[in-house]
């Protein structure tokens, strides 16, 4: 079974993807990691081709080395978003998360999941919330200023328009996310692949 969990910058979905894959014992995949961790490659000077990316759970390996640590950052943040409007850049990536998918469980988090990357996952959930409550929890991840980094979100969200992004496919479930706790979340999309499960 494959589950889809897309929404934008700071609605969740790593948090939430990671519980249910937990819950169901799914390999939980994180695109957007591997985004940032081709952003971190070509800064170094790699080429595309040059990139073997390997994840080990939740730790990026790029060329053998483990990058995570140095994956979560502003400027990795906004280097990302900048290089995933590269179309040789999404096809690379694309390509690589279907081949991990292929013939596993897996929990899938990211953007273009359930309309590109995996659209005939069985269950896709996007995972919305105001500017707002996304800043907020950033914030609290990280500190920093509320005002600044409610700017780059909405930058972010600018430039994460179009690919497939930012719009929930027609067949998922939109969880708005204001207001409610983790465990609500992850409540109501458990439910929702219950009900994938019996209708299979
Ligand atoms: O989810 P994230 O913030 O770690 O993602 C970093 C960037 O990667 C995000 O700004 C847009 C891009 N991305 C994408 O274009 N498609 C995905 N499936 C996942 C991430």
């Amino acid at each position: 079974m494959k589950i889809a969990i897309d929404g934008p910058a700071g609605s969740g979905k790593t948090t939430v993807g990671r519980r249910l894959a937990r819950k169901l014992g799914f390999q939980f995949i994180n695109t957007g990691a591997m985004y940032r961790a081709v952003a971190w490659g070509l800064r170094q000077g790699l080429e595309l081709e040059e990139m073997e990316l390997e994840l080990e759970g939740e730790r990026v390996l790029l060329n053998g080395r483990d990058i995570t640590a140095e994956l979560y950052n502003e400027e990795l943040d906004r280097l990302s978003s900048e290089v995933a409007r590269d179309p040789r850049v999404r096809a690379f990536l694309i390509a690589r998360q279907r081949e991990l998918a292929e013939g596993r469980d897996v929990v899938m988090e990211g953007r273009d999941i359930g309309r590109v990357v995996l659209p005939e996952a069985e269950v896709k959930i996007f995972l919305e919330a105001s500017l707002e409550e996304r800043a907020r929890r950033r914030f609290r991840e990280r500190g920093g200023s509320l005002t600044e980094i409610e700017r780059e979100i909405a930058e972010r969200d600018r430039r994460d328009r179009g690919f497939g992004r930012l719009d929930p496919a027609p067949d998922a479930l939109v969880i708005s996310t204001d207001g409610l706790t983790v465990e609500e979340v992850v409540e109501r999309a458990l439910a929702w692949i219950q009900r994938a499960r019996k209708e299979r």
